[in-house]
């Protein structure tokens, strides 16, 4: 939640701040700021609404200089206004700063400081830090660094932050905890940011900050570019400079519309991708380094319980199936945000498994700490390299389905399905709990869901057709049984978050007690309903919907006639093992989610109240 970046260098600053933040909008994008200096002062501009607000508010001003900071906000603490946008002052407009994350003891420290002659103009909990910045540094005449860090060691809560100050044009400040920031070393300059993407056009060369570590970088014009690093005690670090591996195009469009369409037609290369190295389909062997290297804590563990959050949690919801199909280990999959609250029991012997597209969710991270802290094995499932949750596990596996920026989640979905899937048959062929034909046999299918999904993709403009059905409908169902429940809620999830349609997943079978009152002419069903697995149960409850005039959209198999016979629409994909379904049946979900919502003119990319990367519990 929030994107933040600034800039100190040679150049202006100001354009590279607005492509950062355009960048970072998918964080958060209900108002916009960005401040900067010239002419011996302080300029800070913000407004309601997104990035491309921000930049008509400010046409026209004087945006030159070299130094800067920019915000893109998800509201927390206070209504989206411009009020209450980032950046913000100090009492007297001496230091500027941006923040991402929240800082849960701001009301006694914002009493304290009210106390002491403050006046505040917003209702945000980031006014109290640069409030409380200010104060200490005035109270103690210290430098800003030292005030920064006497003010982060009093806060309580997350926090990525940016400060700049008009006594000095040449540095920029920032500091994390809980909340990511990722520092851009180019040849002049330093660019801070919440995420690498607003550093790729500059630099390769990247450092992630570690938690509560404050970073002071400054490039005055005659002097050597500085960088140092320190802890809240003010202990030097030493920084680790990493390459960025990201090119700049997988962050365009690449001529689609959106990035959640582009993002669904990359499926089949960032499964082939996710496999590369893992399968090797001449061999007929799954092997990942992750689970190599700790395949004891696997095998030893009494249970595995999976956390996540959103569609990771769907993801999770699959991976239990599998593993417990394939490997016979007990999984339990939670939701982090109760895992992490409700005193979980934790073993020793428990393998606990975080899956996380972003690897920043709060509550996933926190349910990682306490299952770390509390001796279990602690895995990671993620996305976005160097992110906090692959760096708080024990081990993991990057599931490399590239930047995924559509607020949507789509190819992170499909991959994480994929890794979880090899993860189930290493253990699986580990504990001998699969034999060797079935195992060649799931491998096999495995490595053709990339061409399978390529014909799938065929039948976009069949469910582009089918969108404009149902485009005013205000309320679907989805259901499955078996792999394909698990789909069921995340086809319903997919749709409900971009379209603003009702939408509620079910098991098939759960119809009859209760939710089967819901059905009449009216209302869309989809089926998932492919010919393995429990398909004469799906028919029967199929059939069931029918006397009640529902109205039927399935997804079979191509050649069935029987559920094709008792469906309104129907969308054919090709056969697979009923556990690879939920790879390949997830692609008409999101197809048909997409275009209802692209004819229902909603933002697809940026969903009313959401943002990617959920910073915040
Ligand atoms: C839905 C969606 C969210 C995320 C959830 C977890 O399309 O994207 O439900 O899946 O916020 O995010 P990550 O996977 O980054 O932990």
């Amino acid at each position: 939640m929030c994107g933040i970046v600034a800039y100190v260098g040679k150049k202006d600053a100001y354009p590279i701040l607005m492509s950062g933040l355009h960048r970072l909008e998918y964080r958060g994008y209900d108002s916009a700021g960005v401040c900067v200096y010239n002419n011996n002062d302080l300029h800070l501009y913000k407004t309601l609404g997104k990035v491309s607000d921000l930049e008509r508010f400010v046409e026209g001003k004087d945006m030159s200089g070299h130094i800067g900071i920019a915000h893109t906000r998800w509201a927390t603490h206070g209504l989206p206004n411009e009020i209450n946008a980032h950046p913000h002052y100090s009492e007297f407009s001496d230091i500027a700063l941006i923040h991402n994350g929240i800082i849960e003891n701001y009301s006694p420290l914002k009493e304290e400081l009210i106390k002491q002659g403050r006046h505040f103009t917003s209702e945000t909990d980031t006014e109290v830090l640069v409030q409380l910045i200010d104060f200490i540094r005035m109270d103690g005449d210290l430098t800003l660094e030292e005030a920064v860090r006497q003010a982060l060691s009093q806060v309580v809560g997350a926090y990525a932050i940016a400060v700049i100050s008009k006594d000095d044009p040449y540095t920029v400040i920032g500091a994390r905890k809980g909340s990511p920031l990722v520092i851009g070393v180019g040849e002049d300059e330093y660019i801070l940011a919440s995420d690498a993407t607003p550093l790729v056009e500059y630099t390769k060369e990247v450092i992630y900050l570690e938690e509560s570590h404050i970073a002071v970088m400054t490039v005055k014009p005659d002097a050597k570019p500085k960088l140092t690093i320190t802890n809240l005690k003010n202990v030097r670090k030493t920084p680790r400079v990493q390459t960025l591996e990201t090119s700049l195009e997988v962050l365009e469009k690449g001529g689609y519309p959106h990035f959640m369409l582009k993002e669904i037609y990359e499926q089949p290369k960032v499964i082939r991708d996710s496999f590369r190295g893992r399968i090797n389909i001449e061999r007929n062997t799954v092997a990942l380094s992750g689970i190599i290297d700790h395949q004891d804590k696997f095998l030893k563990a009494r249970r595995i319980i999976i956390t996540a959050c959103g569609t990771s949690w769907h993801a999770g919801l699959v991976g239990k199936y599998l593993i417990e199909e394939l490997a016979r280990i007990p999984v339990e999959v939670e939701y982090a945000s109760e895992y992490r609250y409700r005193h979980p029991i934790v073993n020793k012997d428990d393998v606990v498994m975080a899956i996380s597209q972003s690897g920043e969710t709060a509550d996933t991270l926190a349910a990682v700490n306490l299952a770390r802290d509390n001796g279990a094995f602690v895995y990671g499932i993620c996305n976005v390299v160097g992110a906090s949750i692959p760096r708080e596990t024990h081990s993991g596996t990057y599931i490399h389905a590239g930047p995924e920026i559509g607020v949507a989640s789509t190819k992170a979905f499909t991959a994480q399905v994929c890794v979880l899937t090899l993860i189930a048959l290493s253990l699986a062929k580990a504990k001998g709990t699969v034999d060797a034909s079935r195992f060649s046999t799931i491998v096999n299918e495995l490595y053709t869901l990339p061409d399978k999904i390529e014909k799938t993709l065929k039948l976009n403009d069949k469910i582009a057709d089918f969108a404009k059905i149902f485009t005013y409908s205000r309320n679907f169902l989805y259901l499955g049984r078996g792999y394909n429940y698990p789909l069921a809620l995340e086809g319903a999830l997919k749709l409900k978050e971009i379209s603003y349609i009702h939408a509620e997943g079910y098991p098939a079978a759960e119809m009859k007690h209760g939710p089967i009152a819901l059905v009449d002419s009216e209302m869309p069903i989809v089926v998932i309903a492919t010919n393995q697995g429990n398909y004469e149960k799906i028919v029967s409850n199929i059939q069931e919907v029918k006397a009640r005039k529902g109205r039927i959209i399935s997804i079979i198999t191509e050649g069935d006639t029987t559920v094709k016979a008792l469906s309104d629409y129907y969308i054919e994909i090709p056969a697979t093992e009923a556990m690879l379904v939920p790879v390949l049946a997830c692609v008409p979900l999101q197809l048909l989610a997409y275009h209802i919502a692209v004819q229902r003119g909603c933002n697809v990319d940026q969903p009313r109240n959401l943002a990617k990367s959920v910073t915040v519990e």
